[in-house]
């Protein structure tokens, strides 16, 4: 495993390995503790993270190693990444060159760079993500993009086999909810794309207007099928919740509207009311989990009886954070066979 920009780049057997190596390190947070000795994980921060950095450096620390942060604008050169403009702006510093030189102080690299929210299908694709990983000389791994944040995904794949939730033949709805501003796709796309390589039977429930992108509906319903899942779409709440094993909450921009904010804002508007809430629940199954990536704004996007109540396993989630990323470190410096039971 070289480079991890989405769930896509591990196969099934790379999967169910990280998945294990994962697990052991779980069961034993002291296993591993020397596999890192002598090695150093760098750490690129182009945007705000809490669970993210300090899961990273925690893992790298567990596993005997050490790691840098850099935070572009925030105590270093700010980066630009676009490629032929004229750097007569507040980029000091072009990642043509930061990723090469920061690549050579480290053995891992870890790079978190959202969205630019202007055109979506260069979004989508994950245009800076890729060339950014291809300036790294060094093993790569994708910290949350504009399209994926597979660190997420296989936090949130461990979760739900930590409690059970059934893979074939689970139902896991994937709810939008409202935020005071446009989001862009990677933890829906990332929660999507495990739940369907899982197998399971996905609905999005989304208000008219707040449709995915087909792009990314169409990927999961064919990783889906292809292990006896599926994938729709509705804007009926109720039908939508029907024998849900899990709903998974995050809210994401209107596509019609992408790179113009105040269009979609002004199509939220009258949506303040998809605020979940325990009466949302009543048609899903009785110990339905509640699962969101964190930071979620209480009372506005999910309510405090839910985030508080027995459904919720947001932080359990976060802590798989930490387990699945020394997996993740493991495996891209190809030691994860020495957590393995
Ligand atoms: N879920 C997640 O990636 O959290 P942070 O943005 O705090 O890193």
């Amino acid at each position: 495993l070289k480079r991890v920009l989405d769930l896509v780049d591990l196969d099934d057997a790379t999967l169910a390995r990280v998945l294990g190596a994962a697990r052991a390190l779980d069961r034993d947070r002291r296993l591993g503790a020397e596999l890192l000795r002598g090695r150093t994980v760098g750490l690129v921060f182009m945007d705000s993270s809490v669970r993210t950095l300090a899961s990273m450096q925690a893992a790298t620390t567990q596993l005997g190693g050490h790691s840098f942060v850099i935070s572009p604008g925030a105590g270093s050169w700010k980066f630009e990444t676009r490629t032929g403009v004229v750097m007569d702006g507040e980029a000091a510093e072009h990642v043509r060159e930061g990723i090469p030189v920061l690549g050579q102080y480290c053995d891992v690299l870890g790079v978190r760079r959202f969205a630019d929210k202007i055109d979506l299908a260069a979004d989508l694709d994950d245009r800076v993500m890729k060339t950014l990983a291809e300036l790294s000389p060094v093993p790569f791994l994708n910290l949350e993009s504009a399209a994926s944040h597979p660190c997420q995904a296989l936090a949130d794949w461990k979760t739900m086999d930590d409690y059970e939730v059934p893979a074939r033949g689970g139902r896991f709805v994937l709810s939008w909810a409202y935020h005071p501003k446009p989001l862009p796709y990677a933890v829906p796309a990332s929660a999507l794309g495990a739940a369907a390589r899982r197998g399971m039977h996905v609905t999005v429930v989304r208000p008219a207007g707040y449709g995915l992108p087909e792009s990314l509906l169409a990927a999961a319903r064919a990783a889906a099928e292809s292990r006896g899942g599926s994938v729709v779409e509705t804007d009926d709440r109720r039908a939508g919740f029907e024998g849900a094993d899990v709903v998974y909450v995050k809210s994401w921009a209107a596509a019609a509207d992408y790179g113009r904010p105040a269009d979609d804002l002004a199509r939220r508007a009258s949506l303040r009311s998809w605020c979940v809430d325990e009466p949302w629940f009543a048609p899903a199954k009785p110990g339905a989990k509640f699962m969101h990536c964190l930071p979620v704004r209480r009372n506005v996007k999910v309510s405090d009886a839910v985030l508080d109540g027995p459904r919720s396993v947001v932080v359990k989630q976060a802590q798989n954070r930490l387990h699945v990323q020394k997996a993740l470190l493991l495996s891209l410096l190809g030691a994860e066979s020495a957590v393995l039971p």
